[in-house]
């Protein structure tokens, strides 16, 4: 075999492998693009509509437009999942506009759960600030994978996986998490299927999960569907 490829002029090898590199894909882009100058601070009103959010005219920026102190604050874990995500996105923290990143806080009551979700333009990554975290996520290949976590302790979910954190101690916990986009946004599994507006078919529902009509009714109760 070696000494066959040998028979070829190198010239021809050359033009083979540079045919072979045209053909592989190219690296596709995993996160939010690079911004194209120094600071985009959004435009939240803006009605003009394009991939991200128009910046803020430079002469009208101020120091406030780079700090945010929205994670200061502890979220109200008393709901039904005993959880609560407050998010720093370009939404709440405009400076974060074009620059591809942003953070939650998620606090959780023992026992609570950071229901099972996925962020469609987001890479996760986490620390535990305190508390004892069971952290989980399944792969597209419904491989579950999880792990208990203490202060401290970081995890990362890989864009667009479902996953959850569950407070599995007897103090509340904190978590904060970072995101490749700076608007990651957030499927949450059951409000999606069970709570949307309009409601998805309840025969689409009772035939996905191979369930009698009122376990589906039971369910979209419970998330206004
Ligand atoms: C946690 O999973 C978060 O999305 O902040
Ligand atoms: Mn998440």
């Amino acid at each position: 075999m070696a000494s066959k490829i040998s028979q070829f002029p190198s010239q021809t090898i050359l033009i083979l492998y540079s045919i072979l590199l045209f053909l592989l894909p190219l690296p596709s882009h995993s996160a939010d693009p690079d911004p194209l100058q120094d600071f985009c601070i959004a435009d939240l009103k803006s009605t003009i509509s394009v991939n991200g959010f128009p910046c803020k005219p430079a002469s009208n920026v101020t120091s406030h437009d780079f700090f945010f102190d929205g994670l200061t604050r502890e979220g109200e874990t008393d709901n039904s999942f005993g959880s609560s995500v407050t998010q720093g996105n370009v939404l709440a923290f405009p400076g974060l506009n074009t620059l591809g990143i942003s953070m939650n806080r998620v606090d959780i009551a023992p026992g609570g759960l950071n229901p099972p979700h996925s962020h469609p333009r987001a890479t996760e990554s986490g620390v535990v600030i305190h508390g004892t975290i069971l952290v989980g996520l399944i792969t597209t290949g419904n491989v579950f994978y999880s792990k208990t976590l203490k202060a401290g302790e970081m995890f990362v979910v890989p864009r667009g996986l479902v996953h959850f954190q569950m407070n599995v101690g007897n103090k509340k916990a904190l978590i904060i998490t970072a995101f490749n986009s700076h608007l990651p946004g957030a499927a949450i599994v059951p409000l999606n299927l069970f709570g949307s507006k309009p409601s998805v078919p309840d025969y689409v529902l009772t035939k996905a999960f191979q369930v009698e009509q009122s376990v589906i009714d039971e369910i979209k109760y419970k998330f206004g569907g």
